[in-house]
């Protein structure tokens, strides 16, 4: 089951976002790059704030939640009538049952809804966790972007129509 994240989900939303993001960066980017961008995003007091819509189109967080326990996080944005899928990360050992499809399903409905027509994904070059999932889903290569913070690392622009 997905649903809108709320106050008490906020523990687990980090341990999960920066277990996911440091797997799926171990070998394409530095530790102190991982280190720099967990203490950045997933920080508590941060998520906290962020915990529902807010500016910049932001529509909060949602969580997967398999019995009494979260075991993923998504949210999104919408800026123009492009839909942002901006963190999606599930519990390592969950991949592969349909979790990443329910939370990327319920954040494309909230895209939807926000008024946007195509939906857009930043996904590090080589991050192989994710990649073969986006393209099962439809979504294409459009572009690159340099990933920044002193690494010659890139990330793939992906979309999709919606
Ligand atoms: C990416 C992620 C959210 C996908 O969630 P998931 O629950 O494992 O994916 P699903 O079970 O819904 O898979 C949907 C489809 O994609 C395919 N797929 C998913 N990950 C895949 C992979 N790494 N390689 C090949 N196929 C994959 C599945 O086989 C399935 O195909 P099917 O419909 O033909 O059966 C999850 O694996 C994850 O958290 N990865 C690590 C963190 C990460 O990289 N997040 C994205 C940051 S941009």
């Amino acid at each position: 089951m997905v649903r809108p994240a709320v106050a008490a989900d906020v523990p687990r939303i980090c341990e999960i976002c920066a277990a996911g993001f440091a797997a799926s960066s171990a070998g394409l980017l530095p530790a102190r790059v991982v280190a720099a961008r967990t203490a950045t995003y997933y920080d508590r007091e941060r998520v906290v704030a962020e915990i529902g819509p807010g500016p910049a189109g932001w529509l909060g967080y949602v969580v997967a939640e398999s019995g009494d326990s979260v075991v993923g996080a998504a949210g999104g944005s919408v800026v123009d009538r492009v839909g942002h899928l901006l963190v999606l990360y599930l519990d390592l050992d969950r991949r592969g049952l349909g979790l990443g499809t329910a939370l990327l399903d319920h954040v494309s409905g909230q895209h939807r809804t926000s008024g946007a027509t195509h939906q857009r994904v930043s996904v590090t070059e080589g991050n192989e966790m994710a990649l073969p999932f986006y393209r099962r889903h439809g979504f294409e290569v459009t572009g690159h972007e340099p990933f920044g913070a002193g690494t010659d690392a890139r990330s793939l622009v992906l979309e999709r129509p919606l």
